[in-house]
């Protein structure tokens, strides 16, 4: 999704410019800019492609300047071009670059347009631009420009902005798309996600919705929506807010293979050797669990199969009903809320536009209270939330999540255990048991990752098919849902899961020797169902990749490849059987010579609708 990056300094900018949007590009992105205010002159360079491009085109201008902003742009309004890249400028004068959506642009272009203003671009952010141009006719300031003008917009933005007759000012906005200041010494920077800011300092402000703050090389000020100056507390930037490969070939596979730490990380201080603490998630927390007597869960993409398996776990440890949502479609309908209802945000960004939306509109929805299982400590998400449960994954970069989904699920399952402990449902003898099975999930973790040579192995039969089927049942089915979603993120190649019982009412239609079938299978209850399904594909000529527990009995024959998986028990299933499929669409999309961490037309925070 889109990044910002700007900074008023004593020396040329553009460097930290580029090296802030490379600290971006994890995001994705489709086009990149960067304009520069440097004695009495207004300069903008743009690129379609990677910031690469844009270094490349900068190499040949003079755009040079102690004043700058610069872009990454994700498209969603007008096509993937040089016009419609940020910086966006009005009368030679303006430059603005923003995240995110504004909802009545059309209304506002209408009136500039009557006003004189030509459009050179399709974007809703070219508007921002005139309308700061047109305020700041009569405003005294550009800070009163701006301020003036975030009050006429209706949607979403991060903004930052600069003028060719104030060189020595630098102003930023948020309402809904995050921005962070960094502060130097005798120098300042802005930047959307603090990872662009830590090579130029560690000394950061997050902003609050609304705030507008003001810029110089020496002081900065931050103005609340009602524009009075507000203090915002100086943070020190940690070095997990900072991510680098560390010798793997990708970031995905790094993330894939911090899992064990990650989850285990994720556990702690949250359980004793045989107790679950829901204290660890606060002093208001333990009555609150303990009133639920429903939960509603809201999220998007990987999030959402997290939200699935939470499901079943809720269901058999808690006894509470519970709801799971795609926050896209939540959102635009009338929920109804029972009383006592939990509203659970599962997000790794705490950013994602509709799932933020959500969670706005369950604030005022009658709900017992809001709680969030993020991976982003300073997020919209956590900040806005009764209850906040930080999955501690450290930063992700890979565009598909990978540590996020697994350490989502393991707070899941504390969540689940903790609900089932307060409403009484759970005896202390279940607690410790579950509490035992929770502690195992990172070493067996461990042992799955020791599959990778054998799953590099079976990628190979995948690398020239054009669809796959991945069937599981209960809470594998989710599992299943979030392999084909990889695999279709990272290779392109069409995925689809469907529980393994529905296989009768369609999907077996598509079966045939260009079909390879994907199953997820340990040993429980529902195996001996699951081996039917089976059976059924492979009477129809079809290929079977089965991770299956040893202890099932299926063995590789003709049609069968079975790739062994280390017994455990099946609470935390899940959690494991995720691996081999992580696995398998990094291996496939390897041999297909894929982005693995930037997927082409995908975004690793999607901060617009
Ligand atoms: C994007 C990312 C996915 C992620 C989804 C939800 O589509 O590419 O990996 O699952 O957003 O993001 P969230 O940050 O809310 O978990």
């Amino acid at each position: 999704m889109c990044g910002i990056v700007a900074a008023i300094a004593q020396r040329d900018v553009t460097p930290i410019l580029l090296e802030g949007l490379k600290r971006l590009e994890y995001r994705g992105y489709d086009s990149a800019g960067v304009a520069v205010v440097d004695n009495g002159a207004l300069q903008l360079a743009r690129a379609v492609g990677k910031v690469a491009a844009l270094q490349d085109t900068l190499n040949n201008t003079a755009v040079r300047g102690a004043l700058g902003i610069a872009h990454t742009r994700w498209a969603t309004h007008g096509e993937v071009s040089e016009r419609n890249a940020h910086p966006h400028v009005s009368s030679q004068r303006v430059a603005v670059v923003h995240n995110g959506i504004i909802e009545n642009y059309a209304t506002i272009r209408e009136m500039l347009v009557a006003e004189g203003y030509v459009f050179v671009s399709e974007t809703d952010s070219e508007t921002i631009a005139h309308l700061i141009d047109f305020e700041l006719r009569r405003c005294p300031s550009l800070l009163a420009a701006v301020q003036a003008a975030v009050a006429q917009f209706k949607g979403a933005y991060g903004l930052a902005v600069m003028a060719l007759d104030t060189p020595d000012e630098l102003v930023v906005a948020r309402s809904g798309s995050p921005l962070v200041l960094g502060l130097g010494i005798g120098e300042n920077f802005v930047a959307s996600d603090v990872a662009a800011l830590v090579p130029v300092t560690q000394r950061v402000v997050f902003l609050q919705e609304g705030d507008v703050a003001q810029l110089s090389r020496e002081t900065w000020q931050v103005f609340d929506a009602q524009g009075e100056a507000v203090e915002r507390v100086v943070h020190e930037a940690s070095q997990s807010d900072v991510a680098d490969r560390g010798g793997y070939r990708h970031y995905m596979l790094k993330e894939i293979f911090e899992q064990p730490r990650a989850l285990a990380d994720t556990l702690q201080e949250r359980i004793s050797h045989d107790a679950l603490l829901p204290q660890s998630l606060g002093p208001a927390a333990e009555k609150l669990l303990a009133t639920a007597e429903n939960v509603h869960i809201v999220a998007c993409g990987t999030s959402y199969h997290a939200g699935m398996v939470a499901r079943y776990w809720i269901e058999t440890l808690a006894g509470v009903p519970v709801n799971v949502e795609l926050a896209s479609e939540y959102r635009y309908r009338d929920v109804v809320v029972p009383s006592n209802t939990l509203f659970v945000t599962l997000s790794q960004s705490g950013e994602t536009a509709d799932t933020l939306a959500a969670l706005h509109f369950a604030k005022s929805a009658g709900y017992l209270a809001t709680l969030t299982i993020c991976n982003s400590a300073q997020s919209s998400m956590v900040r806005e939330s009764d209850l906040a449960m930080m999955t501690r994954a450290g930063p992700e970069i890979g565009v598909a999540s990978t540590k996020a989904f697994t350490t989502q699920l393991i707070s899941l399952l504390l969540i689940a255990g903790m609900l089932g402990k307060l409403r009484g449902r759970l005896t202390s003898a279940r607690e410790a048991e579950l509490v035992s099975h929770l502690s195992k999930a990172p070493g067996l973790v461990e042992d799955a990752l020791k599959m990778d040579k054998a799953i590099q192995a079976l990628s190979e039969d995948f690398a020239d098919k054009q669809h796959a089927l991945f069937l599981g049942r209960g809470t594998q089915f989710p599992i299943a849902m979030e392999g084909a979603l990889k695999l279709k993120e990272i290779s392109y190649i069409h995925a689809e899961a469907y529980a393994a019982g529905e296989l009768k009412h369609g999907p077996l239609a598509l079966i045939d020797e260009d079909m390879p079938t994907i199953v997820v299978a340990p040993n429980n209850d529902l195996l001996d169902k699951l081996k039917s399904n089976l059976e059924v594909v492979r009477a129809r000529g079809g290929q079977l990749y089965v991770f299956a527990d040893a202890d099932t009995g299926i063995r590789s024959e003709p049609a069968i490849r079975v790739t062994a998986v280390p017994h455990m028990d099946d609470l935390i299933a899940p959690v494991v059987y995720t691996i081999p499929l992580q696995l398998l669409a990094y291996h496939v999309a390897i041999l297909k010579g894929t982005d693995v961490d930037q997927p082409r037309n995908l975004a690793k925070s999607v901060t617009v609708e």
